[in-house]
């Protein structure tokens, strides 16, 4: 059966763009089934010029999975999932993380439209954590295979750098953000459940890393998080309004360049309903 998508790799290692394809209404049984295998190849896809609404985004999402609303930031009021992110509104994705960690069963995939972006900035950048955790030597795969770490939504932000934020929208931000507190473990090499591929999981919601020292703890996590950030790993994107950004939340990090000063930047999100990681021994 030929191919009714067109992909074009953006980088060697992870992301697509996709052309021939408005996403719109009711797709093809077989598109879907390309989307879907196109996104555990390339891990993120990149959509132009789509100009979905509200209910557009969310339909198409619910063509891709079972849509989840976040546990504690309340959906845009009149939709059923969507997740804003305003930047005049504290909502900056400013440090490198997998959605919503902190969740036993986190999202599988989010689905990601750029509405309002900056005239310069504002980029996403996301990391291929599969070819993170194989850019590892075996000793360090090792000891990683065998580590789990703790991830909470109500980690220390204060000592996060967060230029450009102001202080009084951030805390509004993460006191919403944190009013319930969830805390789960995660192995540090996950195993996607449809790829059979091992990543790192790691990201700004870890708080600790278990059965080591604080100190060591934080050693650690720079050392393989560093693995994630390295540019080789990872794809940039320069959104245009209208743009429509998947990817696979399993087998990703990503994070929001904080560069646009008091620049407006909004983006609306819908994730979708994922399973609890799976370790190298089960
Ligand atoms: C997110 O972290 O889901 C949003 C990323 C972005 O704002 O580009």
């Amino acid at each position: 059966e030929s191919s009714q998508l067109q992909l074009s790799p953006v980088t060697g290692k992870i992301g697509a763009e996709v052309s021939g394809i408005q996403l719109s209404g009711n797709l093809d049984a077989s598109v879907v089934e390309e989307i879907h295998r196109a996104l555990l190849t390339y891990k993120v896809l990149f959509f132009r010029g789509q100009h979905l609404d509200d209910a557009g985004q969310e339909a198409f999402a619910a063509q891709l999975g079972k849509p989840f609303a976040h546990p504690t930031v309340p959906t845009k009021p009149g939709s059923g999932y969507i997740l804003e992110l305003d930047s005049h509104h504290g909502g900056r994705a400013t440090q490198w993380h997998t959605d919503v960690t902190f969740l036993d069963a986190y999202p599988k995939a989010s689905i990601l439209r750029g509405v309002v972006i900056p005239d310069a900035g504002g980029d996403t950048v996301w990391s291929n954590t599969v070819a993170a955790y194989e850019s590892l030597t075996p000793e360090l795969k090792d000891l990683a295979d065998r580590l789990w770490s703790l991830h909470s939504n109500a980690f220390d932000y204060a000592a996060a750098s967060r230029a450009n934020v102001s202080a009084e929208e951030e805390a509004q931000y993460r006191k919403v953000f944190s009013s319930t507190v969830y805390e789960t473990e995660h192995p540090v090499v996950r195993v996607h459940p449809e790829t059979g591929e091992k990543s790192l999981l790691l990201g700004s919601f870890v708080k600790r890393i278990l059965g080591v020292s604080a100190s060591e703890s934080i050693k650690l996590y720079e050392i393989f998080q560093e693995h994630v950030t390295r540019l080789e790993n990872t794809v940039r994107w320069r959104w245009q309004e209208g743009d429509i950004v998947i990817w696979d939340n399993r087998a990703t990090q990503h994070i929001a360049i904080n560069d646009y000063g008091d620049a407006h930047r909004v983006v609306r999100r819908v994730t979708l309903e994922g399973d609890v990681p799976v370790a190298i021994d089960g």
